[in-house]
């Protein structure tokens, strides 16, 4: 059935206007005023806001980690998503050194495929550049849509990668039209550092912070950013979380290197003395990089809004605060690192970015949405309001305020770490392909609805089959 949402205020990363919205065949048919509705679903959306769908391109679901498995799944964690108003995920599939990409790819998909409520693509970990795995990559970029691939600079003697599988990586990526991400840590000097509290006893949640200094993070930024331009290849940084790793990457694009730059809610709203917590509930903000002092911030907001970082990225890994959370109540090393904001990261952006006066509202899309879908291949298809485009909506109302709490939210995690912050501004209907995946609050979507989406290479557009013109 058509659906035509009229009175509406749309917002794209570049224009904000009042028009109705034609929806056909699950993809944004028409866009003017005086539609013809004979036969349609009528969606009134005065005094709302109509945004794209958000696009995380960080989440880590049903993720063995930490010696567990993150808490919400394809299932809980695309719902919340889109509780929250993202509408595509892209989540991390892990490989194993001497196994095939391909099982690994296999491996996710099962994850995935009969649970997503949304649209999702995959990124790919590279742990070894070896043969065996550089000459499987023509067919995960060409053939299986997935074209973004992840090394990681720490997590010592687990996910880290060597320089030589980074730098290899860059040279593949660029031959073959992906995008390079980093976890951007020096893995070995945390490492060091690790053991050396352990052994003088600091064993609290704070010391995961003390031992994680921000200039490891600025250090491998660099390097990952230099590293780069050997390669003339490109890099995306996921959360940035510090000023030693904003400026590396601001001084690399500045020279010409094509970096791109994430940051998460996390580490714009939060701090390190969250981990000094008492009762061991400094262990609720354990993520790898740490919460940083207070000055990191308002470096990171302007980072954003002057596009020396381009995204937010939930980096969505959640663990129950008991049972999980607590396998490392005497030795913060076996605190499993990572967080569930998969549900506010978009509520965040709008209430501390746009109402709190530090992006406009079309950066606001632009971070939450559009550029997430250029940098890994989803534009035209996500990530803007434009006739051709699937039509992944938020319809969103922009002057409520509500409170973020774990006994509210719709993640499968016994906590949250924005617990009591009011914020402004709530997604009412979220669509996805034109089907209500919320509506009017209230969950209507379907587990095995979302599609994976085989992603365009770095740089080009993803095909869409037009539908009519612009009629405004
Ligand atoms: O602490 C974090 N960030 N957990 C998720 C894994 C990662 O490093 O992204
Ligand atoms: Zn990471
Ligand atoms: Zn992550």
């Amino acid at each position: 059935m058509r659906k035509i949402i009229k009175n509406g205020i749309i917002v794209t990363a570049a224009d904000t206007y009042q028009a109705d919205l034609c929806i056909e065949n699950g993809i944004i048919a028409q866009i003017g005023s005086q539609l013809d509705e004979t036969g349609a679903e009528i969606i009134d959306a005065a005094g709302s806001y109509i945004f794209p769908g958000g696009i995380d391109p960080h989440t880590h679901l049903d993720m063995p980690f930490g010696g567990t498995v993150t808490k919400d799944d394809f299932e809980t964690g695309t719902m919340a998503a889109a509780f929250g108003g993202t509408t595509t995920v892209i989540d991390f599939c892990l490989t194993t050194k001497g196994k095939p990409l391909k099982a690994a790819v296999e491996a996710w998909h099962a994850k995935a495929k009969e649970k997503a409520v949304i649209d999702y693509g995959f990124h790919l970990q590279i742990v070894e550049a070896n043969e065996a795995a550089l000459n499987e990559l023509p067919a995960m970029i060409n053939e299986e849509g997935i074209t973004s691939l992840k090394v990681f600079m720490a997590y010592k003697n687990q996910f880290q990668a060597d320089d030589e599988t980074l730098f290899r990586t860059l040279l593949a990526a660029k031959e073959l039209g992906a995008l390079v991400m980093v976890h951007a840590e020096n893995g070995d000097v945390i490492d060091y550092l690790v053991k050396k509290a352990l052994q003088e006893g600091n064993t609290a949640p704070i010391y995961h912070a003390l031992t994680r200094p921000p200039e490891a993070e600025g250090e491998a930024t660099g390097r990952a950013a230099a590293l780069t331009g050997l390669a003339k290849s490109q890099l995306y940084v996921v959360h940035v979380s510090c000023a030693e790793a904003a400026e590396k990457i601001a001084a690399a694009r500045n020279s010409g290197i094509d970096i791109w730059g994430e940051t998460c809610p996390q580490y714009l709203v939060l701090d390190q003395s969250y981990l000094e917590k008492p009762d061991f509930e400094g262990a609720k903000y354990v993520w790898s990089p740490p919460l940083r002092e207070k000055h990191n911030q308002e470096i990171l907001w302007n980072a954003l809004k002057t596009g020396q970082l381009q995204t937010l990225g939930s980096d969505q890994c959640s663990f129950d605060f008991k049972g999980q959370k607590d396998l490392g109540k005497d030795d913060f090393s076996k605190i499993p690192n990572g967080g569930p904001l998969i549900e506010d990261r978009v509520s965040i952006l709008y209430s501390e970015g746009v109402v709190g006066g530090r992006i406009s509202l079309n950066q606001f899309v632009d971070i939450m949405s559009t550029k997430a879908a250029k940098l890994f291949g989803l534009y035209p298809q996500k990530g803007t309001i434009a006739v051709g485009s699937d039509a992944d909506l938020v319809i969103f109302n922009p002057d409520v305020k509500r409170v973020i709490s774990a006994e509210t939210h719709h993640m499968a995690v016994d906590y949250n770490p924005f617990e009591g912050m009011e914020v402004t501004g709530e997604p009412v209907s979220v669509l996805s392909r034109g089907e209500f995946v919320i509506k009017d609050k209230l969950f209507t979507g379907q587990a095995g609805a979302g599609q994976f989406i085989k992603r365009a290479k770095y740089g080009e557009a993803k095909k869409i089959s037009a539908g009519s013109t612009i009629t405004i």
